[in-house]
Parts: C-alpha cells; sequence; structure tokens
C-alpha cells in the first residue's frame, strides 16, 4: 500500500475491518496525515503521540468539541488550573485504598451477580451456552458502575441505551447530537431523583463525592457525572470483550488466567493489540512543525492511540498479541494530564473478573467460529472506533470439574 492509496475513512468497511495495514502505511510514509475529512492531522507514531499528550501546548479545551457540546464543560475538556481543580476532586476515589476498598465492596459483587446468573441457568448441565458481549462483557461494567454510583443494579437495563448515545455522539464519525442530549437530560434527571431521595447510610461512592450529602446540589458537576457513566461502562465492555477474544483466538486455557502475573500479562497485552479508544482528540495552542508538516496553532490533532501501540519503532512484532512481552509501554488510557482517572478501577475490574471466571468455570470454548465474528467485529452499533468491541462472542463455559472444586474451595479457606 503506497502513500497515495491510504484513504482515510473511520467509517469504512476496509477501515473497520482491519485498520492495522492502513496504520502502518501511514506510520512508514505520513506520519502526521492531513485528513480532508476529519480537516484533522492524524498522529500515528508512538514516540510522537506520547510527546504530544504531554505538550502543555497542545491542549484539550476546544469549544466546539463534540464532548464539550455534549457534556458542557468537564474534566475531559478543561486545561492548566481548572483541569487540576476537577481532577483533586475525584481522585480520591480512584487511587489504591479507595480502588482496594472498591474491589471488594463492588466489583467482586458485581462480578458475581453475572456469574452467579450463568451458573444458575447451567445449572446441573455440563456447560452453558452464553453470549459472552451481552451477558458478561455488558453486565459487569453496568453491574459495576450502578454500584459505584450506589443506583439500584436493576436500572442498568434502562441505563445503557441511554448511555449509548452519548458514546455514539464522541465517536469518528459521530452519531447525531440531539440524541444524545436528550438522553444526556434523561440520565441527569434521573441522577437528580436519585440524590433527592438519598437518605443517611445509603452507599453512593461517586455519588457522594460529587455532591456531598447536606451540601446544595452543584448543577455544573451534573454533565461530568454522565462522563462518568460513559467512561466507566464502554471502554470497559469493549476491553471485557477483547480479552476474551484474544484468549479463545490463542487457545489460552482459563485455568492458565488463575494465575495473576499472566492474567495481568493478558490484560495489559490486549489493551495494546487493541486498545478500545483508537483516537483522542488535542489541539494545537501554538504553531508545530511535526516531520517538516506545519501543524498550524488552532489546528485539530488526532492522536492515534491505536496506531501508537503498533508502532513497530516501539514494540517488537507489534501485530502479535504476545502477553509478557518485555516492551510492554500502554497508552490505552492515554498519557499526560488527561491520563484516564479510572486505570486502576478498570485494571481490579478486569482481574477480578478474570481471576473469577477462572476459579468458577472449567474453560471457555467458542461455540462456532471466530471468523464469525468478523464482519461486524468492530462496530458499537453502527460505524465508529472509538469503542471498538467485538459485535457478539458465542461461547460455552464448562462446568469446573469435581476436583478442581475440591482443590479451589482448600485454596479458598
Ligand atoms: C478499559 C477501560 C478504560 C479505558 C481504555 C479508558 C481510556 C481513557 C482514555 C484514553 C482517556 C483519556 C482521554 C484523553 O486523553 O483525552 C480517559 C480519560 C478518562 N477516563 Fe478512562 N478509560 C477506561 C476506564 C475508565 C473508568 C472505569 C473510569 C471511571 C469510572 C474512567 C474515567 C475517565 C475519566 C474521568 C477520564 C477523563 C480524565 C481527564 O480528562 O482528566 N475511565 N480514559
Amino acid at each position: 500500500m503506497s502513500t497515495a492509496e491510504v484513504r482515510l475513512d473511520f467509517g469504512s468497511d476496509e477501515f473497520l475491518a482491519d485498520p492495522w495495514p492502513i496504520y502502518k502505511e501511514l506510520r512508514r510514509s505520513d506520519p502526521v496525515h492531513w485528513s480532508e475529512a476529519f480537516r484533522a492531522f492524524l498522529v500515528t507514531r508512538f514516540e510522537d503521540v506520547v510527546e504530544l499528550l504531554t505538550d502543555r501546548q497542545v491542549v484539550s479545551g476546544f469549544p466546539m468539541r463534540s464532548s464539550r457540546r455534549l457534556f458542557g464543560p468537564t474534566l475531559l475538556d478543561a486545561d492548566g488550573p481548572r483541569h487540576r481543580e476537577l481532577r483533586k476532586l475525584f481522585t480520591p476515589l480512584f487511587v489504591g485504598g479507595s480502588v482496594k476498598r472498591l474491589r471488594s465492596e463492588i466489583l467482586v459483587p458485581a462480578v458475581d451477580q453475572v456469574l452467579d446468573s450463568i451458573e444458575a441457568e447451567m445449572g446441573s448441565a455440563p456447560d452453558v451456552d452464553i453470549e459472552f458481549m451481552e451477558r458478561v462483557a455488558v453486565g459487569v461494567p453496568y453491574a459495576m458502575v450502578t454500584r459505584l454510583f450506589g443506583v439500584p443494579p436493576e436500572d442498568a437495563a434502562w441505563l445503557r441505551p441511554r448511555v449509548l448515545p452519548l458514546a455514539g455522539a464522541i465517536e469518528f464519525p459521530a452519531t447525531a447530537l440531539d440524541p444524545a442530549l436528550a438522553a444526556k437530560a434523561e440520565l441527569i434527571a434521573y441522577l437528580k431523583e436519585k440524590l433527592a431521595r438519598r437518605r443517611e447510610g445509603d452507599r453512593m461512592p461517586f455519588l457522594d463525592l460529587a455532591f456531598p450529602p447536606g451540601e446544595p446540589l452543584d448543577e455544573s458537576l451534573l454533565g461530568t457525572a454522565t462522563l462518568f457513566l460513559l467512561a466507566g461502562t464502554e471502554t470497559s465492555v469493549a476491553t471485557i470483550g477483547k480479552i476474551m477474544y484474544a484468549v479463545l483466538a490463542h487457545n489460552v486455557e482459563l485455568s492458565a488466567l488463575a494465575d495473576p502475573a499472566y492474567r495481568d500479562q493478558v490484560v495489559r497485552e490486549t489493551l495494546r493489540w487493541e486498545p478500545p479508544s483508537h483516537t483522542i482528540l488535542r489541539y494545537a495552542s501554538r504553531d508545530l512543525t511535526l516531520h517538516g508538516v506545519d501543524v498550524p496553532r488552532r489546528s485539530t490533532l488526532l492522536l492515534s492511540l491505536g496506531s501508537a501501540s503498533r508502532d513497530e519503532r516501539t514494540f517488537e512484532d507489534p501485530d502479535v498479541w504476545r502477553p509478557g512481552r518485555p516492551d510492554q509501554r500502554l497508552l490505552a488510557f492515554s498519557s499526560g494530564p488527561h491520563t484516564c482517572l479510572g486505570i486502576q478501577l478498570a485494571l481490579a475490574e478486569f482481574d477480578t473478573l478474570f481471576e473469577r471466571l477462572s476459579q468458577r468455570f472449567g474453560g471457555v470454548r467458542l461455540s462456532g467460529s471466530l471468523d464469525g465474528v468478523r464482519p461486524g467485529f468492530w462496530r458499537l452499533r453502527e460505524r465508529g472506533h472509538i469503542f471498538r468491541r467485538p459485535d457478539h462472542l458465542h461461547v460455552r463455559l464448562l462446568r469446573r470439574p469435581a476436583d478442581a472444586v475440591a482443590s479451589g474451595s482448600r485454596a479458598d479457606a
């Protein structure tokens, strides 16, 4: 593929099915690629992406960006002191000690809620067939986020159809803004109602932090709360689906994931191999020159976490999924001041899920072929690549052999 042949259309079948050769050619021949369609520069090499993410002259705030129009001002599009102030407000919930507590308080119950229902369906049968995406990849993050917010877990079914339009509106290409604004208004009304009914002793980790009990409601943070509903769910849906896809595609036995070190390597390598968010937005607040390309002040930059994570200058055999590779530099959660706030919680979520899956089931087998997954592999609902994930994954979960159960209960004791 030559430069002339690189047609960057994030919505095309070709790109959705297999963006990797396109990225590769761009990294080689046109690392700062002007996209007429997006009127933006796409940056594809690892070192360039990292440098721009940490360059204070490259900013996140821009009034016309779709996340700003959708959520209003949030930490996602703030810079400098205002951004630091917002990060400071939310950080206490997302660091070491808190995440440790959240693991036992919300992650384990969320995972068990989903796995209990699967085990109940299996009954005394030797195995059970499930559609993994809907049942587990969607089920766990929504069971987690409802507990993080302190709302009833059964509300997940109502929440998701309202979170998905938010995801669509910040996709490339984006879906319509109006349905997303309507969904956000419904979510805000829902949150206000839950806050109005809050009673002393209710456990609402996120809402209590953003809207401390007994203080007047800070309406300016309601948009941010809806951003957290999206940030805490659809990226994890995508990641859980991709971890299972990688495990199946590489014939990894579920029992191997009982080893914490290997499990961690599998999670991190999948996040490198297939980061859920391929592209993030920045703006040049001064004139830049990158690889001889003039990037004028106020230009839009599309920083490709997807391409950077497969840069052959940084990773050996970047297209190969290789847990435990020596060159582990994780960019899936971005870098610099806007590095994902939920990293530790997200990693704890994947760890808890795959640990408990490996403890509670004897194995996982694909029902059918992964090739069947390919054609619609990376679509959210329509077209887009920000929340890339398998459309569906039909799998069979096997009952644990009795002897393994016995040794598992000894280990637990
Ligand atoms: C696999 C799971 C996740 C991935 C891959 C992911 C990815 C990202 C990325 C790439 C950004 C940076 C956006 C930018 O630089 O413009 C980000 C920011 C953010 N993430 Fe995550 N995220 C995940 C899970 C979570 C979770 C579980 C939460 C919270 C419950 C969360 C909350 C946030 C917030 C609040 C920001 C904005 C931070 C800021 O702008 O300062 N994320 N995430």
